[in-house]
């Protein structure tokens, strides 16, 4: 199975299974706008949970708030949204046809690429042991000029961008031929910039005055709460605030699911430092946010960090956190060390002093600032990319299941009985009625045992518990594990005690050990 093939699987599962739905669907929906079903709106709540606990409730200095959408527009004036949180865009004059002109050249470069790893992979078939993947790299002459070439339009391309120089975007996608998918021409207009914040207006004023924005990111409620929290929450630097919630924006290429949404939700961590102690913490940070990552048992060959070589203006040291989806490594995480730009802004724009006094050296000043910034639909997006297995088994047959972190799975225990007879029925509900209280569970008696066992992998839930005669005798189930498809008989006064092991913080999230 292709990558592309296994894209296209996990997004059929998830339709079929109530993870995610197109939204709107029966008016033929919105494009990248999704709506989360039955349980996928489990899944998300555990994935933000998980994060929350870890974030807020594991770290006494970081609290956490929950900020309004809508904010005084001048905010975004001051935070450089209005005038630079922009896409350049170029426009196809045959098809009418809207595209980001830097994924154009990024899509162009990844084809260079491609054919170099297709001369790659024909020379090993052709060479076989004795390849030496080096030198035929370095040597091969079709290869060399491969090279040649995407250094040469990846430099001009980087260039371009850091100049903001939009003739020269132009210029290379026409230089290197690049065409319309659709039309097939090179029929382009002018590359211009396209400011990505939705807008709307605020009450009955139509003017400009009246214009507000929905947010893009949710990390400037923060820094506008910063002396609030500071003051009420007697915080001490270095301090934290959290935060999650959604954020807008009027993505161009919105593609791959819910990768790239215009309506998604964003998990951020503001970090409040003593300037000249920023580089520590960004390190800090790395690390704690990788180890969150691999806490969920996701193996590490699927992360990787991608320092960026362009920096924003603001700031000092940026890196993204790469997962491994089916269509690439792709940024699932962003960390930044934002300096004071944010803070320094909102107190140039607003006239109020945003400032640390420091009882120790009788000094204030502005914090600088670390920030973790994760995608929670991405974050979906991830487990569900490494969860998402098909198996054949030792008996021939085949299965479907999502192998999600127990921790994080939608429904933790299915209650089966073994039929649906024999006072059998009852005796699941009662035994559902109580682990209901610590667990999300599900009962389930239609179809054969097998099937139902089918389902509930399928949906990835990490237990099932079957009542059968022998229940009624000595007060056991028997527990399946999904992942080992092993059953024990356990007493039922035991279950709670045998789920709890698996989802127990203390033994996953105890990151700084
Ligand atoms: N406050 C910093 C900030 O917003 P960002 O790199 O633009 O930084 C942070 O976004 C994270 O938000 C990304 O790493 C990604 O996980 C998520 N994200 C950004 N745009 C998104 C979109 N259109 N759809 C889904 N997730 C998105």
């Amino acid at each position: 199975m292709t990558q592309e093939e296994l894209f296209k699987k996990i997004i059929a599962h998830t339709k079929e299974y109530g993870f995610i739905f197109p939204s709107s669907e029966i008016y033929d929906g919105l494009a990248a706008v999704y709506d989360y079903g039955q349980l996928g709106s489990l899944l998300k709540n555990n994935i933000r949970e998980y994060w929350w606990k870890s974030m807020v409730q594991l770290h006494e200095n970081i609290i956490g708030i929950d900020s309004a959408i809508f904010m005084h527009p001048t905010i975004w004036k001051a935070s450089g949204h209005v005038d630079a949180f922009n896409d350049p865009l170029i426009d196809n004059k045959d098809s009418k046809k809207r595209y980001r002109a830097d994924v154009l050249i990024e899509e162009h470069l990844a084809k260079i690429e491609d054919k170099i790893n297709k001369e790659v992979e024909k020379a090993t078939k052709r060479f076989g042991e004795i390849f030496n993947r080096e030198m035929f790299i370095s040597t091969n002459p079709r290869v060399v000029e491969y090279r040649n070439k995407f250094n040469a339009v990846k430099t001009r391309f980087s260039k371009a961008l850091n100049n903001n120089d939009l003739n020269d975007l132009k210029n290379i996608i026409e230089e290197e031929g690049i065409v319309c998918p659709v039309s097939g021409t090179h029929n382009w207009t002018d590359v211009r910039q396209f400011n990505l914040m939705f807008s709307t207006q605020m009450g009955s004023i139509t003017e400009d005055s009246g214009t507000i924005y929905l947010r893009p990111e949710t990390a400037q409620g923060i820094f506008v709460n910063f002396l609030n929290v500071y003051k009420t929450g007697r915080m001490k630097i270095p301090f934290g605030i959290a935060q999650t919630g959604k954020a807008f924006r009027n993505e161009i290429v919105a593609r791959q699911f819910i990768f790239r949404m215009r309506e998604f939700e964003q998990m951020e961590m503001q970090y409040f430092v003593k300037p000249g102690e920023e580089m520590k913490w960004f390190n800090y940070w790395k690390e704690f946010r990788k180890k969150w990552h691999l806490s969920l048992g996701i193996p590490e060959a699927k992360f990787r960090f991608h320092d960026h070589e362009k920096i924003a203006h603001y700031a000092n040291a940026a890196t993204d956190i790469e997962f491994e989806f089916p269509f690439g490594f792709k940024e699932l995480e962003g960390i930044h060390s934002r300096t004071d730009f944010d803070l320094s802004q909102h107190q140039k724009f607003s006239g109020k002093k945003l400032q640390y006094f420091d009882n120790e050296t009788n000094e204030s000043y502005v914090p600088y600032v670390i920030e973790t910034s994760i995608g929670l639909d991405r974050m979906f997006l991830a487990v569900l990319s490494f969860a998402y297995n098909e198996e054949k088994l030792e008996d021939g047959s085949e299965r479907i299941v999502l192998r999600i972190p127990p921790v994080l799975a939608p429904i933790k225990i299915a209650v089966l009985p073994l039929v649906k007879r024999d006072n059998m029925p009852e005796k699941a509900y009662e035994i559902m009625n109580v682990l209901k209280f610590d667990f999300m569970c599900q009962y389930d008696e239609k179809d054969t045992i097998g099937r139902r066992y089918r389902r509930q992998d399928a949906i990835g839930t990490p237990y099932c518990i079957t009542i059968d005669q022998q229940t009624f005798e000595d007060n056991t189930v028997t527990i399946r594990e999904r992942d080992t498809m092993k059953q024990v008989r356990v007493l039922i006064s035991k279950i709670s005690e045998i789920v709890n092991e698996k989802l127990n913080l203390k033994n996953i999230l105890n990151l700084n050990k």
